[in-house]
């Protein structure tokens, strides 16, 4: 249970004090900050790019988990990895060089991310398992918090686990403590916790999401 790791999603944050949102977290007993990017083109909203994350970054020393919804990534990696971004993670569909964006974000030192839609197969990984640090599974179709999670991302989670014994495994989309022990039992040890967190105290809801 120790090694479970909460990564609270800030866009169920409130923006308006996002500041004083990732300050509360941390003192919450959340792990990483997860910070959604979105573009209007991978996915049908916008959210927010690097310099919103560089203004809260002196906020907390908590590790910065960036999770890009947007096409072609390939464009921003420094800007976010600049902006101080700890782990970048991509998703597979959004760039024809997938392999060549995981050794750019390498290059920048951080940690790299590869995110699968829910209807993307795990195939995709097969030869690049071994120079990610993190796989992030969707359990829901990316753009907006508080959607359904899709229980198929259970056995998705087991056919990664089966590609790698050591790979940390995020999932991430209706997450809550009804959801969380599935996903942990099949593999699963980083989870992302948007509205299930943010709608309630925070304390007590990443306690309740850690006990399993
Ligand atoms: C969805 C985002 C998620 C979202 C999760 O596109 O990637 O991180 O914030 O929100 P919940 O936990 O409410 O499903
Ligand atoms: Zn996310």
């Amino acid at each position: 249970m120790s090694n479970i790791k909460i990564a609270p999603s800030i866009l169920s944050a409130d923006f308006s004090k996002l500041g004083e949102e990732v300050i509360a977290i941390d003192k919450a007993g959340a792990d990483y900050v997860h910070i959604d990017v979105m573009d209007g083109i991978f996915v049908p909203n916008l959210t927010f790019g690097a310099p919103v994350i560089k203004a809260i970054r002196n906020k907390t020393d908590l590790v910065f988990d960036v999770h890009l919804m947007i096409d072609r990534p390939e464009r921003y990696i420094e800007d976010f990895a600049n902006a101080g971004a700890d782990i970048i993670v991509v998703h597979a569909e959004s760039t024809i060089h997938l392999h060549r964006v995981i050794q750019q974000i390498k290059a920048t030192g951080k940690k790299a991310g590869v995110s699968l839609n829910p209807a993307t197969p795990v195939d995709v990984l097969k030869y690049i398992i071994d120079d990610l640090d993190m796989v992030l599974v969707m359990s829901v179709n990316p753009g907006f918090g508080g959607q359904k999670f899709i229980e198929s991302a259970v056995q998705k989670i087991k056919d990664v686990r089966a590609l790698s014994k050591t790979v940390d495994i995020q999932v991430d989309g209706g997450i809550t403590d009804k959801t969380i022990g599935r996903c942990i039992e099949a593999g699963a040890n980083v989870f992302v916790a948007g509205s299930y967190v943010f709608s309630g105290d925070y304390k007590e809801r990443i306690e309740s999401l850690k006990r399993g």
